[in-house]
């Protein structure tokens, strides 16, 4: 069968409300060149993070059809000159790199080192709501916290029920020895968190009272997805020497509140690697697959809670208006 050399991708041209219809539009765009390390991938779900919203709402008016989109998943259609790892035919997941043409399209090419094959026991859909939220969750806990499975004492997972917390709960339950802290703020949250594993739940909305309710002496561990204006607060709650990864983009962040405490800080994000293009870009790989495993064998779930049937622009409209809540109970998927 032979690639056609334009498919179908929906894009945006600028940076538009996402109540307008036109912010963004079904489009044909070239079917992308391979580069040597390039698998071409038939994109069957994604799904929708808060950096899809970022993006299309900071665009200005584009030359080009912008095509978002960084979780995936699909079908290896084709491989490049120097790709080893897979093949034609591979079930595939990946978050893709911030730098390149996203996954809201039919065909994509993307480096081998960030794709792995995805697990088998999910369907396209189940499989496209990870990627992304994992490998975060993945290099905050065992790279930027450097935990194990010999770690012990209290980690806080703020935004809980949120994409990220919802895997970082789960991974940190399964991987490590650690109390897990999850926050919720409404009751769907507190529900959702509780069936993920979660040890005891608290508020972000009232973190000092709900986290001295549960770990009176305080935590050692803290996830923040959302920084801006509670360092006092991570300052009370986080033991001496305690460590904190962040992830979110407080601008003007003070961490002085927290030097009396030698609290440190870790900033994760999870494109450095494809970023910069380092030397151990595909740790990522390995990272999915090992999330991979982890599903097949029944220690981790899915956390795709809604599945919009039509990828397509009113559909990918409908999954950014949900995420754009930042209310979200889970993941929200887009697949054919
Ligand atoms: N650096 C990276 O690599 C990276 C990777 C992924 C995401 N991020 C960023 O991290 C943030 C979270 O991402 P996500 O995918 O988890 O988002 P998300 O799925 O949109 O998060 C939604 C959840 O956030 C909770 N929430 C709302 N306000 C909160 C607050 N003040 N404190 C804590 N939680 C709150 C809500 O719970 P309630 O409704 O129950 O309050 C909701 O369940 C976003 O800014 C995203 O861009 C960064």
């Amino acid at each position: 069968m032979s690639t056609p050399s334009t498919v179908n991708a929906v894009a945006a041209l600028d940076g538009l409300p996402i109540s307008d219809p036109a912010s963004l539009q079904d489009v044909r765009v070239e079917v992308p060149e391979l580069r040597p390390h390039d698998v071409l991938v038939r994109v069957q779900a994604v799904s929708v993070n808060p950096v899809d919203v970022k993006v299309r709402s900071g665009l200005g008016p584009q030359q080009a059809p912008k095509v978002l989109g960084w979780d995936a998943a699909g079908t290896v259609e084709a491989v490049g000159s120097s790709v080893t790892s897979l093949s034609a035919g591979d079930e595939v997941w990946y978050a893709g790199d911030i730098t390149r043409s996203g996954s809201n399209t039919e065909l994509q090419a993307v480096d081998e080192r960030i794709v792995s094959r995805k697990p088998a026991s999910l369907s396209f859909a189940e499989a496209a709501a990870l990627p992304l939220t994992a490998i975060t969750a993945w290099e905050s806990l065992f790279e930027r916290l450097r935990l194990g499975a010999s770690s012990t004492g209290t980690l806080a997972v703020l935004g809980g029920a949120g994409g990220v917390g919802s895997i970082m709960v789960q991974l940190a339950k399964q991987l490590t020895g650690l109390r897990v802290l999850a926050s919720a703020g409404k009751p769907a949250s507190r529900t959702w968190v509780e069936q993920l594993g979660a040890d005891a739940v608290i508020d972000h909305h009232d973190l000092v009272t709900s986290v001295q309710a549960v770990a009176p002496e305080g935590v050692e561990f803290l996830f923040s997805p959302n920084s801006t204006g509670n360092v006092e607060a991570f300052a009370q709650v986080v033991k001496p020497f305690g460590q904190i990864v962040a992830i979110d983009d407080p601008v003007g962040l003070d961490l002085f509140p927290l030097k009396s405490k030698s609290i440190a800080w870790h900033w994760e994000l999870m494109f450095t690697r494809s970023l910069y293009t380092t030397p151990d870009l595909a740790e990522q790989q390995r990272l999915l697959g090992e999330v991979a495993a982890l599903v097949d064998a029944g220690r981790v779930r899915t956390t795709m809670t809604t599945a919009i049937d039509d990828f397509s622009a009113a559909g990918l409209r409908e999954a950014h208006r949900l995420v754009e809540t930042g209310r979200t109970v889970g993941k929200v998927v887009v697949h054919r």
